[in-house]
């Protein structure tokens, strides 16, 4: 099974320049804020960012639970949305600690938010309580899949051809009033007897936006609803299989929880597929043993 290796260069505390070590200094500070009752896991986040003036400025934030899981904002999500609603949204220096060492890596969702503000920022994970920090991209945490070798439909078995071709009408019959990106998916998984299926989903999208459902989350709650947890692999249309991030973080986020390493089979437009897994698309993941 590939292993979660780490993201990023280690580096000590002492050998970063000034302004990085004030974003590592202040993401420490801000977990010291961290209203996490039901986790009691603190995370502080600090985000340099750069406004259309070509100001700079350090903006922070820790994660905020709610009794309703979903509604929990992690620490990454409230820097950023703090520095966007000031105006700064060019992210060029990020840092993050998760005070429980050795603490974890953004979560899919905070990945699919940061990369939104720019793939290029510098990215400081925190890792140690002296504030020595792994140094990576923003964009390496939700890359492309790095597999190149593209199977045309033609070339499929028969079982295969008929995965891709339900995953197609699945995504014919999403519900995209707002987003116009129709998607469908199928998620197979054995349950404890043994017993094998594929569960399907389409999008959802919702007026609030947030409250939208991706194929993938939907297929993978009904597999878990029915007890169908192991062995997981995940078919899903994409719109281009070579894409930077071709499936959404929140989805990886959710896979993550069956596993380190599911299998991801990407269904392009014209049915031709590339095989991937999750640690290819969501490297230094964080999960169950980050807690
Ligand atoms: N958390 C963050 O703040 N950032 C992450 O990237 C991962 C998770 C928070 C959310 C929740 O309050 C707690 O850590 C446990 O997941």
């Amino acid at each position: 099974m590939s292993k979660n290796l780490p993201l990023g260069v280690p580096t000590l505390f002492s050998s970063l320049d000034s302004n990085a070590r004030s974003l590592v200094l202040a993401a420490w500070d801000a977990s010291h804020r961290a209203f996490c009752f039901q986790s009691n896991f603190p995370v502080g986040s600090a985000i340099l960012a750069e406004n259309d003036a070509g100001d700079k400025r350090i903006f922070f934030g820790s994660n905020v639970e709610n009794k309703y899981f979903p509604a929990t904002i992690c620490a990454e999500r409230n820097a950023g949305t703090t520095a966007v609603g000031e105006g700064y949204t060019r992210f060029k220096m990020v840092a993050v600690v998760c005070r429980k060492i050795p603490g974890g890596s953004p979560c899919g969702l905070c990945r699919q938010f940061l990369t939104q503000f720019g793939c290029d920022a510098v990215l400081l994970n925190i890792v140690d309580s002296d504030k020595n920090v792994r140094i990576a991209t923003v964009g390496d945490l939700l890359p492309g899949a790095s597999e190149s070798v593209v199977e045309a439909y033609e070339t499929l078995s028969p079982v295969e051809k008929r995965k891709v071709d339900r995953v197609l009408a699945l995504k014919a019959k999403a519900y995209v009033p707002y987003s116009k990106s129709p998607r469908g998916a199928v998620f197979y998984a054995t349950s404890e007897k043994g017993d094998k299926r594929g569960f399907a989903g389409i999008s959802a999208d919702n007026a609030s936006y947030g409250g939208s459902v991706a194929p993938e989350n939907v297929a993978m709650q009904t597999a878990r609803t029915a007890g169908f947890t192991r062995n997981v692999s995940l078919f899903v249309s994409v719109e281009d299989v070579h894409a930077h991030n071709p499936i959404d973080g929140e989805v990886l986020q959710v896979l993550r929880e069956f596993g380190v390493d599911s299998p991801i089979v990407l269904v392009g437009p014209d049915r031709s597929i590339l095989r991937t897994a999750l640690t290819s698309l969501l490297p230094d993941s964080f999960g169950p043993e980050s807690l």
